[in-house]
């Protein structure tokens, strides 16, 4: 009787330790996945600008002195020909 349930005891911390490395492999793998679609990572603003009336992209990179290609970078999602006033823009940063 003690013999079995020491077999028993085994085989249960056995199936743990299985279940275990299974649980931390695909949480692993899970991780890599996550990793690889955060590549694109999020930018970094350093200063932000409030829009004022009769401001536009085009003129805010102008006085920031921003390229194109960053000011598009560290502002996502950006839909230029829908700016309010009081919106906040990043115009200095990295991506
Ligand atoms: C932008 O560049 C011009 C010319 O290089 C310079 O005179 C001006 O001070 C710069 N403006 C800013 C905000 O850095
Ligand atoms: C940007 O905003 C304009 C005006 O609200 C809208 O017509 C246009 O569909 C928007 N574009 C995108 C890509 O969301």
């Amino acid at each position: 009787m003690a013999k079995a349930n020491h077999n028993s005891a085994l085989f249960l911390s056995s199936v743990l330790v299985l279940s275990l490395l299974i649980f931390s492999m695909a949480e692993s793998r899970f991780l890599a996945v996550g990793g690889g679609l955060l590549k694109p990572r999020t930018p970094e603003c350093d200063e932000v600008f409030g829009v004022r009336s009769d401001d536009t992209c085009f003129g805010i990179t102008q006085s920031f002195n921003l390229t194109t290609t960053l000011f598009d970078s560290i502002n996502p999602n950006l839909n230029c020909t829908a700016l309010f006033v009081g919106q906040w823009l990043c115009v200095a940063g990295s991506a």
